[in-house]
């Protein structure tokens, strides 16, 4: 059941006997081989196309070129327009949707994705104050609309004054662009690049131009990797590009990582590096506490410092969110409609139900402890926030109190949004979100000391 650590640590691509060659900014490797999990499923294979699709102005094959010649994939991939965005009657400032082509294919609908900012976590209002994040967010959408979401996410606001960091997750044309331009491109406003891409998060993203292979090229990510890039599967890596924590350069607004190396992949360790290099997202106006804005770090909660569970058993991010599945013709191949587990039937019985009794009941357990124990400390860290408010109006405060509970401000908040702004409510790495928790919490009763007032918030 239990594969031991030093297997974990090598690609399953290198247990297989393939070499993954690994160049600046780029890794690949062959798809397709190797034992895995999914117990009695055979593992999909693809050959590589006998002609090449022409790419694209910058460079990219698109999704719709692969139709006839991966239609299983293809086809699945399609189904993620099935997972739509929230719809809201916003569209971001500066945002003309009459011309742009973005948006083709997509009539926004009512759905129920949840709102964070407004229903769920309303705390987020006070915590984030002078950040994106207070204005808007909610529940993420497929990878299908990605360019969709970004223009219409009520956080980029005036989108001239806003830089590209973002449009770096979102398509594969970007990428294209970054490796043309350089890192001034990150210095570059929002509304003039845009607009010139039509290509969401698609096959480019995670397998370049050869579908038959893996490879990450997101701008940054083999520096957050350090010696590990090797050592740790592709599988998660190109999911990992882009779903982790970062935070843009003060000076040159590029995306930079707080890691250097999967042990560095961890909440505490994170914040010691924005510590360490001054980083500051925002300073919160009626504290002066210098913040910092945590981004979905589901890579960290899978693989960060020893890994959780599963992925020390050997599962990635795919065996679980794109299972081997098979066409009519009996195919195997992976599903690339990325979705929960829970939603997929036959992957429950036939793989995670030999050895979990009810992993429905398990997950939903996990994120009603987890995600309500967060939500718990957020409001906690909101009435704090108000606590240290008024005393600052009262004037009681030491210089020396004040410093440290600016600091609280930043690491509390941080702490809690680091469980918060990971996808999967807790499920990923239960005890992880404990400790994280635990964290915030110590911080808040060490303010209450010196506020004299408890933040506690009866649930
Ligand atoms: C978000 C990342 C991602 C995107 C986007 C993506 N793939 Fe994949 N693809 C994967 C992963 C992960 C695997 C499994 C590789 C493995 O296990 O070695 C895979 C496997 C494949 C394979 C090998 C056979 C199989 O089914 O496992 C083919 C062919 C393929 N993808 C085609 C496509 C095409 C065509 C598109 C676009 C329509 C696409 N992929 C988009 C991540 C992605
Ligand atoms: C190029 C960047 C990128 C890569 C690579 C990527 N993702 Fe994503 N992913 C995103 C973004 C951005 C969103 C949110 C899109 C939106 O809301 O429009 C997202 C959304 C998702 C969602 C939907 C979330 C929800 O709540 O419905 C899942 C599941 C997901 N990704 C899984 C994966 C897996 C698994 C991989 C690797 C095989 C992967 N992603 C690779 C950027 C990426
Ligand atoms: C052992 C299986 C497993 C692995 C490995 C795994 N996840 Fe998940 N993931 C889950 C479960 C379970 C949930 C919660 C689903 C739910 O709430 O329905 C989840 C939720 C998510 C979500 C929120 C989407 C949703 O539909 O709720 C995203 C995004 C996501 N995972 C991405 C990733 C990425 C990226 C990786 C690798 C870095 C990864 N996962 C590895 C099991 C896994
Ligand atoms: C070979 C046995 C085995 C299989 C198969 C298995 N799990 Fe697990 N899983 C475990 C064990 C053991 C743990 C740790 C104990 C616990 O918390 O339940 C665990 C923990 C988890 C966790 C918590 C995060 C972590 O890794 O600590 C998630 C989520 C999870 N499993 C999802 C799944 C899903 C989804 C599947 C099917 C795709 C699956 N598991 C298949 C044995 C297994």
């Amino acid at each position: 059941m239990r594969t031991t650590k030093s297997r974990r640590l090598i690609s399953r691509k290198l247990v297989a006997g393939f070499v993954a060659i690994a160049v600046v900014g780029l890794v690949a490797g062959a798809v397709g081989c190797a034992g895995k999990p999914n117990p009695g499923y055979p593992t999909p294979t693809a050959e590589a196309p006998a002609v090449m699709p022409q790419p694209d102005q910058f460079g990219i094959v698109k999704a719709e070129q692969w139709k006839d010649i991966y239609p299983n994939q293809y086809n699945s991939y399609l189904k993620n327009a099935d997972n739509a965005p929230i719809y809201e009657e916003y569209t971001a400032e500066g945002v003309d949707d009459t011309t742009s082509a973005l948006y083709e294919g997509y009539t926004p609908k009512p759905n129920d994705k949840a709102d964070y900012t407004h229903d769920l976590y309303p705390e987020i209002q006070t915590l984030g104050k002078g950040y994106g994040y207070a204005k808007y967010y909610t529940e993420p959408a497929s990878h299908v609309y990605s360019l969709w979401t970004v223009t219409h996410n009520g956080r980029v606001g005036d989108g001239s004054k806003t830089k590209t960091g973002c449009i770096t997750c979102k398509t594969p044309q970007f990428s294209k662009d970054v490796d043309a331009e350089g890192n001034e491109i990150f210095s570059k406003p929002f509304n003039d690049y845009i607009y010139k891409y039509d290509e969401n998060i698609s096959c480019a993203s995670c397998h370049g131009n050869d579908p038959t292979t893996l490879r990450v090229d997101r701008a940054g990510w083999t520096v957050a990797m350090g010696d590990d890039a090797d050592k740790y599967s592709l599988q998660g890596q190109v999911c990992g590009q882009c779903h982790c924590d970062y935070s843009m350069d003060p000076v040159t607004s590029v995306p930079t990582s707080p890691y250097d190396g999967v042990a560095s992949m961890v909440p505490d360790k994170a914040l010691q590096w924005y510590d360490d290099h001054n980083y500051v997202d925002w300073t919160y106006e009626t504290t002066g506490a210098k913040m910092i804005a945590v981004r979905h770090a589901e890579y960290e909660f899978n693989y960060g410092g020893e890994g959780n569970h599963m992925t020390n058993m050997g599962y990635d991010c795919n065996d679980c969110h794109m299972p081997a599945t098979f066409a009519e013709d009996g195919t195997a191949y992976s599903d690339h409609n990325w979705q929960s587990p829970l939603d997929n039937e036959d992957l429950i019985k036939r793989d995670c139900s030999t050895c979990h009794k009810d992993i429905k009941a398990e997950v939903k357990a996990w994120q009603d402890e987890l995600d309500g124990r967060d939500h718990q400390d957020g409001l906690r860290c909101e009435k704090f926030v108000h606590n240290f408010e008024d005393a600052i109006a009262k004037g009681t405060l030491t210089d020396e109190q004040t410093s440290r509970l600016q600091y609280i401000q930043r690491a509390a908040t941080y702490y809690w949004n680091f469980v918060g702004a990971e996808n999967s409510e807790g499920a990923h790495n239960p005890q992880l979100v404990r400790d994280t928790l635990s964290k915030c919490e110590a911080l808040l009763d060490e303010a209450d000391g010196i506020l004299g007032v408890s933040s506690v918030v009866e649930s």
